[in-house]
């Protein structure tokens, strides 16, 4: 499997337009919350399990605070169909049967997912050869059992989509699109509500499917796991980045499922883990072995603040807004009663103060309340243990007033080492090949009357998609140094998964600016390539 390779795609409008269109079937309005086993089971999940489970959630009191779907994932399916060609189950793991299965979750208040495979098998295997059945050819079919059966929810996987022997492929020469057009087709005409799930990867951008959500969330990404790490949620982060934009009610980004309770997290980057899918509208299905949860894991996973971030009826997801490299993360977005929601990641490997800038999001002055904990805070200044978070609720939020910057175009810098201009969209010309040799400097830049410390704004394209982890996952470094000075590391998470959509406005504060029009920007990167560059605006 590539861990990188480049989107070709036809080249889309620069001023990109988000089309939000969301699935108008009645249900997924909001973020689904509930269970799924596979981060702490994989395809092991027994009826027994599934029955245990399903009264975790409610005698544990997360029915109460929103989780209501019980799904199955992997290892529920049969390995053939019946003789009338019929979708089965196996009777070794789901002795009862998937019909008495969903009466238990149905009698419990609960709703009841089934897990399928747009593919000609679904991903896994069972006795080290034989395939659990996939659905591809067999939509309204497999539907219609899945209904009868009492299916409110049906997560839809993308594994052998191509042919019986290409496993999992980051860059399928089909269009994907078509087989989950299909399979919502067929929902729609189950005669039964079904929340429908897709879980494609991000491969070919579900978020941007022309003509308006085909499902009510769509996986962005590769797994979160297993294993389970701080390297996986930097990596999704990092891939929702382009897309938030599309998330609105009835149509979901899908961030994965919850590693809140596994082992490879600490509590604090669980907490983060957990603010920050609430805060981009992502699903919350919790993943974890509820018999065994920790007091910890109840604790986040029933925040009922931090819920309502996730279930507020605008629907709109956080974006972001900035990155202090290797330090901290700001990102923000609406809510429906007029507030703010505020998030704030710190990068240090260690717990820190750190003062949360309002600026960042755009004011002036707000009141701000600490969603995790519920505290007013006076002030923004925190302790954030390593890789935490601050979620701050803002109301009274005055605006702050915008920079204004000179832009200068990359194409108008000095190209050295390799970096070449290349034309996007008819348009727009950018620099790239800036990396491994290649630099681009910017002459002749304002540092006004006084120099010193100076807000840039960079524009700049990076269709680095990486659907496992890398040094930088999802990202480009770029050193950019100030005539000639020591250069500083700037993380450029991706601003599309193609080559032609512009990220804008990615700021960063840097010094030894000399007053007047004498200064140089200098942008390069010595082992890796940077984004290509559109423009860079400095603020006056
Ligand atoms: C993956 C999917 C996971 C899980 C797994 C089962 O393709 O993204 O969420 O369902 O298959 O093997």
């Amino acid at each position: 499997m590539p861990s990188q390779w480049k989107l070709h795609k036809p080249l889309v409008s620069l001023a990109f337009p988000y089309v939000v269109a969301a699935l108008n079937n009645g249900v997924g309005v909001k973020p689904a919350m509930g269970w799924n086993p596979y981060n702490a089971f994989a395809c092991a999940a027994t009826e027994a399990m599934y029955h245990t489970q399903a009264q975790s959630v409610v005698s544990l009191g997360l029915l109460a605070v929103g989780y209501q779907y019980i799904n199955l994932d992997c290892g529920w399916q049969a390995t053939s169909r019946d003789s009338a060609g019929k979708f089965q189950w196996s009777n070794k793991t789901l002795p009862a049967g998937v019909p008495a299965l969903a009466t238990f979750v149905h009698n419990l208040g609960l709703k009841f997912g089934v897990y399928t495979d747009l593919g000609v098998f679904a991903c896994d295997t069972v006795g080290g050869t034989a395939h659990f059945i996939g659905s591809l050819g067999h939509e309204t079919s497999d539907v219609a059992s899945y209904a009868s059966w009492g299916a409110d929810y049906v997560k839809v996987d993308n594994c052998f989509a191509v042919n019986s022997t290409d496993f999992v492929d980051f860059d399928p020469p089909i269009s994907i699109k078509d087989h989950f057009t299909t399979m919502r087709d067929a929902l729609a005409a189950a005669g039964r509500p079904i929340l429908f799930s897709a879980c494609e990867w991000g491969v070919q951008d579900p978020a941007r499917w022309p003509g308006g959500s085909v499902a009510n969330s769509w996986r962005i990404s590769n797994d979160i796991g297993p294993p389970n790490s701080w390297d996986n949620i930097f990596r999704i982060m990092n891939q929702v980045v382009p897309i938030t934009g599309f998330a609105a009610p009835g149509g979901f980004n899908d961030l994965d499922m919850l590693e809140v309770g596994n082992s490879g997290l600490t509590t604090a980057e669980q907490q983060t883990h957990f603010a920050f899918w609430a805060a981009a509208k992502s699903p919350l299905i919790i993943s974890t072995d509820l018999t065994k949860a920790s007091t910890q894991t109840l604790n986040i996973l029933k925040n009922t603040r931090i819920i309502a971030l996730n279930q507020d009826s605008l629907g709109k997801s956080i974006a972001f807004k900035r990155r202090y490299t290797n330090d901290h993360d700001v990102w923000s977005g609406p809510l429906s009663d007029g507030s703010t929601v505020a998030l704030v990641i710190n990068w240090q490997d260690s717990s820190r103060s750190l003062t949360f800038n309002l600026a960042d999001v755009g004011f002036s002055s707000a009141t701000a309340t600490d969603l995790i904990t519920g505290t007013s805070l006076g002030k923004i200044t925190q302790t954030l243990a390593a890789h935490g978070s601050i979620v701050l609720k803002l109301t009274n939020a005055i605006t702050a007033p915008t920079p204004t910057f000179t832009f200068y175009p990359a194409a108008s810098g000095a190209l050295a080492g390799g970096a070449i201009t290349r034309v996007v969209n008819s348009s727009l010309t950018v620099v790239g090949f800036v990396g491994n040799g290649g630099t681009l400097t910017l002459s002749n830049v304002d540092g006004g009357a006084s120099g010193g410390t100076k807000l840039l704004s960079f524009d700049y394209i990076n269709g680095d998609v990486t659907f496992s982890n890398t040094a930088c996952s999802n990202c480009r470094n770029t050193l950019v140094s100030v005539n000639g000075g020591t250069a500083v590391q700037v993380q450029m998470p991706i601003s599309a998964q193609s080559w032609d959509i512009l990220l804008s406005g990615y700021m960063v504060s840097l010094p030894g600016f000399k007053p007047g029009k004498t200064n140089t920007i200098t942008l390069s990167n010595p082992s890796a390539f940077t984004p290509d560059f559109y423009r860079v605006g400095v603020a006056v």
